[in-house]
Order: structure tokens, then sequence, then C-alpha cells
């Protein structure tokens, strides 16, 4: 495989530093999810792909209980910290808090380590574009960590570990990006489930491309986006607890309602069961039957102890269920689809999944709107915004043989026309990069590596 742009920073920062001595080199790929989204918390299924684009790091031990990182990017400033179980966070957003994430995550596991972890870092996934670099990040570090600290864990172990350990950056994220980074195998899209985590490989059609089109709407998970994100699992945690009242029965996922409907039907029966409209604090406190307070305590509750506020008119939690329910049937579909080669099929899914992220999840935005457009019209078999929302990147499917010219359509229509039109602030952005930053085809890879460096 020819070297990745974030090897050769790595491999040319550590020459400068003298070189020798026992380096090694971890690559963490980030992702594209071709379909079921906000979906993982839910214990509900996705569909990912596993990025040629990755976060590579140099590493070796330290003799002392440290970690001293730096980044070859001169915005991903050295950093330094001690190793314990109770790793006081950097500042909200800083990049340091994916390694404290990863490194506590571990230490809470395996108890003291014997050695500390100095690492290079680069990367060519691009941030804030809902392509994971940040959970590239935390596999990175975590692989690193592990192996200077001979610490051996099974990869799907490490996943749920790390899907658990990456909350210290304060969100409530699923098991997604973790699973496809350490478990993805090249050429496939890669089904996972969750609780227990399962991960089952779909080719992808030789004849079908994946594309990655980049919004330009910058989606930062860990500062910005970070309460819009929040907001959706903890408005499923809000339906869960009115699913359980109505129901008499305890319904602590998504999930579970899978076990009273069959999937067909649990989207529009969880709908009926909690009704359209809005939930106050207020209201919910009252059908719980339980004080306003602790409904804000129990139902509201981040990570950081505060309550998330309340959005103007209220929660939406009968709009998410559907979502999240009918969009597991459509990850099944595209599975299925796939392994038939059925890229027709996967992409009509792929377009129902945008519309309900949309309509039911409410998490796309104009320019979203705008690129998933210029894509169907350019000939896609289908398209959709992907990854957290608010933002980031569209997704989709594409007839190989048509690259080059579906390449440019989008081009012209999105980057040189909607955008240039209506946000020429993030034209200009897109002016200074290379085509391959924003709008390109991946190789579905394989999930994150270590080797001699
Ligand atoms: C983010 C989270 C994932 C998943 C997606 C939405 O990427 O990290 O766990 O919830 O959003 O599908």
């Amino acid at each position: 495989m020819s070297v990745s742009l974030a090897e050769a920073g790595v491999r040319e920062y550590v020459a400068s530093l003298g070189g020798g001595g026992d380096w090694r080199l971890v690559r963490a790929p980030g992702r594209v999810n071709l379909i079921g989204e906000h979906t993982d918390y839910n214990g509900l299924p996705v569909m990912p792909v596993a990025l040629d684009r990755a976060v590579c790091a140099a590493f070796r031990p330290l003799t002392t209980p440290l970690v001293r990182l730096r980044g070859v990017e001169a915005r991903f400033g050295p950093r330094e910290f001690e190793v314990s179980d109770a790793i006081e966070p950097y500042s909200p957003g800083d990049w340091g808090n994916y390694a404290k994430a990863a490194v506590q995550a571990l230490v809470r596991r395996f108890g003291k380590p014997r050695v500390g972890l100095e690492a290079v870092t680069d990367g060519d996934v691009p941030a804030g574009a809902g392509l994971s670099s940040s959970s590239a990040l935390v596999v990175a570090v975590a692989l690193a960590f592990a192996e200077v600290n001979d610490w051996e864990i099974p990869r799907v172990e490490m996943a749920e570990l790390l899907a658990e350990g990456e909350r210290y950056v304060g969100t409530q994220g699923g098991g997604m990006d973790q699973a496809v980074c350490l478990l993805a195998e090249a050429g496939s899209a890669l089904e996972i489930e969750f609780f227990p985590t399962r991960a089952t490989p779909h080719p992808v059609p030789p004849d079908v491309s994946v594309v990655v089109a980049n919004s330009m709407v910058t989606a930062e998970k860990s500062a910005g986006a970070r309460s819009s994100y929040n907001l959706r699992p903890t408005e499923c945690r809000i339906a869960c607890a009115l699913l359980s009242g109505r129901l008499k029965r305890e319904v602590s996922i998504l999930a579970d309602l899978l076990e009273v409907f069959p999937a067909e039907d649990a989207g529009g029966a969880a709908l009926e069961i909690i009704g359209e409209g809005l939930w106050t604090t207020k209201r919910l406190a009252d059908e719980l039957g339980w004080p306003e307070t602790q409904a804000r305590q129990v139902l509201l509750r981040q990570k950081d102890g505060l309550a998330l506020e309340e959005p103007p008119g209220g929660f939406q939690p009968a709009r998410r269920v559907r979502h999240a329910l009918t969009e597991a049937l459509r990850v099944r579909g595209a599975a299925d689809a796939l392994d038939r080669g059925d890229a027709q099929e996967a992409g009509r899914l792929m377009r129902l999944s945008h519309a309900s992220c949309r309509d039911d999840c409410q998490i796309s935005c104009p320019e979203l709107e705008a690129l998933v457009r210029v894509i169907d019209e350019s000939g896609a078999y289908g398209a959709r915004l992907t990854g957290a929302g608010f933002g980031g990147c569209a997704v989709a499917l594409a007839p190989s043989t048509e690259l080059p010219g579906f390449l440019r359509k989008v081009q012209k229509g999105y980057y040189q026309g909607w955008l240039k039109e209506n946000r020429p602030e993030l034209a200009r952005d897109v002016d200074k990069l290379p085509l391959g930053r924003y709008l390109f085809s991946p190789e579905p890879a394989a999930g994150a590596s270590i080797a001699p460096l």
C-alpha cells in the first residue's frame, strides 16, 4: 500500500528528532457511515466503511508514567499528562482530551501501567467533517498505550471499552466509530450490531464507488455541535421512560422494543404510544409522576453532571424513535442489497435514510440539503448526510464507470454553484483546498494496525 500523507508526516518528524530507538507506528482509519444514523446508542445497527485515510502515530515507551504527545501540524500542539485513573480533562474541545479518554479507559480496565508513552501524531482524515477523526485518535492512542504496556484485549472488547471511554470528552455517542476503526475489513462495509458488539462485513460491489463530499459546514462534536448531538440520545432516553410507563415493562434502550413488536411495526407502534407533539420537562414530570427536579436529573443529566437545556417548545421523543427504528430496518435492507450487488436498492434506502434524518431526527442543515440534492441529480444510486449531522459530509454510492463525470458534476453543482452563491465564505475555504480534501472516493479500508516504523 502506498504511504499516506499522514504516515509520511510522522516519519519525517521522527527522523527530524534523530530517529532510531524503538518507535512503532499505529494507523487508525476514519470512517464514513453508509447508513444507520443515530441508531448505535439505541442498540440498533449501523453500516459504515473505514476510510483509506487515517490518524497515524509514531510511538515509543517512556520510563515514567506520562503521556507526551505532539501533532505534526502546529494546531495540534504538545500535550503532556500524568497517567492515573482519574485524569483531569483539558478544556472542552482540546485535542489532548481524546488521548486522555483512551488512556483513562485502559487504566481503569488494566490498572497501573508499567510504562508511559511518547507519540507523534498526524492525520489525513478531515477534522470536524463527521468522518470520525476524533475516534481514530482515541483508537490510535489506545492501541499504542496497550502495546507499550503489553496489555492484550480482543478488538471487540477494545471497541466497547473505547466507546464508553470516549464519553470522557462529554459526548453521549454510541459505539459505531470505535468499532469500525478496529474491526473493518478491506473492500467491505461493516454492519455493526451492539450490546454486545457484533460485526459482519458486506463487500461493496466492485463496480460501485463510495463517494464522500464535505458540505464545508464544520461540526466539531466535542465543541459547538456537542449539545445538538447530545440532545438526540437524551430524547431517546426520554422516549424509553415514556414507553416503559405506558407499556408497563422496562424499556432501557429502544432496541428493547424489538422484543415487543415485530421490527416492521416497531417505529409506528412507538410513535402511537408516545404520541406526536412536544414534551416539556414539566409535562414529562407530570406523566411519570415525578417532581420536575427528578425528571431533570434522571432524564436530562449529561456527562458533566449538568442537565441538558430544554429546547424551545420541548423535546420530540416520538419522532426520534420513529427515525431510529425505521433506520434499523433500512440498515438490514441495505446490507442485503450489498450482498446481492443491488446498488439501486442500497441507494434507494440511503435516500429514505436521508429524509428520515432530516424530518424525524432533524440533524440536517441547508448546506447538506443542497449537497445531497446535487449528488442525487449527478447520477448517484443514492446519497445522504453522514455522521452526527449538523454539518460535515454527505456520502453516496455511484457507478464506478461514471465516477470522473459524476465528481465533476458535484464539483460544479455544489462547490462552484450553490456554495459560491449561498455561502461564499465557505466556497472561499474550498478554493484553498486540493479537491481530494473535500470530494473523494475512498477505497473501503481495513481496521487499525500496528507495525514497526
Ligand atoms: C457520532 C457518534 C456515533 C453515532 C453517530 C451518529 O459519530 O460518535 O456513535 O452516534 O454520531 O450516527
